[in-house]
């Protein structure tokens, strides 16, 4: 995919630049809808050997890329949402590079509580492959947040973060995406909804009140999950390897199979959405009481 880009400098410090980026067919047929991918929770290690409960999560993860490079049309952007690594290895993050730098498709991240933010910043930086936080793409504005806390596995954000979330929500009227590692939403798993973004009335109290705020995506919850609240759709991907069962009150696996987000995003700030999943061959150990 051709791209032409301009950056910009003056932004807030929560969002680090901005890059203004149209795939050329938008600029021929602008009524096009923009198609993202969503990838989240990779959990991959140093070596494509190791497992995450019985399954190579290289393997899993290799399987998702080749799904998307059969693909009847090309993704325009990736969006990978956190947990990447499992083992913090700066390896891991080089596998990544490797898998998606032959796509050409641009592709930004934001950590998971499982994540290494400086391996990540230091590796996770060359074309396509883009450490920015904001940026605008097919009349659409993509705003990539970090939901972690040190040392912890829920998330949370700061007052001061959450302030600059809304001045930039004040600076543009396009319609928005936004993109973070917890859930907001409670999905009616106790012991996942007791790990999720803790103070999400916090969250809410910013988003809701643009009305130009129409979708947030994330992970973290390793299963598909669709709600609505206050005219944004909340939206979760299955993880691309192992799945939590959903309705839980402690940890379960589900037997489900990997899988990945895609979105067409309309510039008129309507979308569609599914979840595809890939078939792989590897079994899961469905007894293991936790990771
Ligand atoms: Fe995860």
């Amino acid at each position: 995919m051709t791209v032409r880009g301009t950056r910009f400098d003056e932004t807030p410090s929560l969002l680090l630049c901005y890059r203004q980026l149209q795939p050329l067919c938008l600029l021929m047929s602008p009524s096009l809808p923009l198609l993202v991918a969503q990838l989240s929770d990779l959990h991959l290690f140093s070596t494509p050997e190791q497992t995450l409960l019985g399954l190579q999560t290289m393997a899993s993860f290799s399987a998702i890329v080749e799904a998307l490079v059969q693909l009847p049309q090309q993704p325009d952007v990736i969006l990978l949402t956190g947990d990447l690594a499992q083992d913090e290895s700066p390896a891991a993050y080089e596998q990544i590079v490797q898998q998606l730098r032959p796509l050409n498709i641009p592709t930004y991240w934001l950590p998971g509580n499982h994540d290494h933010l400086p391996s990540m910043a230091s590796i996770l930086n060359q074309a396509p492959i883009y450490s920015d936080k904001a940026f605008s793409m097919g009349g659409w504005q993509f705003l990539l947040l970090d939901s972690t806390v040190s040392q912890q596995v829920h998330g949370a954000f700061s007052a001061k973060y959450l302030a600059e979330l809304d001045q930039y929500l004040q600076s543009t009227t396009q319609p928005t995406l936004i993109a973070l590692h917890h859930p907001p939403v409670a999905i009616d798993s106790d012991w996942l909804d007791n790990l999720g973004l803790h103070n999400s009335d916090d969250f809410f109290a910013v988003v809701e009140r643009y009305p130009h705020v129409k979708l947030t995506i994330f992970g973290h919850i390793h299963q598909q999950v669709e709600q609505q609240r206050q005219g944004i759709a909340y939206l979760s991907t299955p993880s691309t390897c192992v799945q939590f069962a959903p309705n839980q009150k402690t940890f379960s696996l589900d037997q489900s199979q990997p899988g990945f987000r895609l979105l067409q995003l309309y510039p008129d700030g309507t979308f569609e959405s599914e979840v595809q999943r890939v078939r792989i061959n590897e079994q899961i150990d469905l007894a293991a009481q936790g990771y």
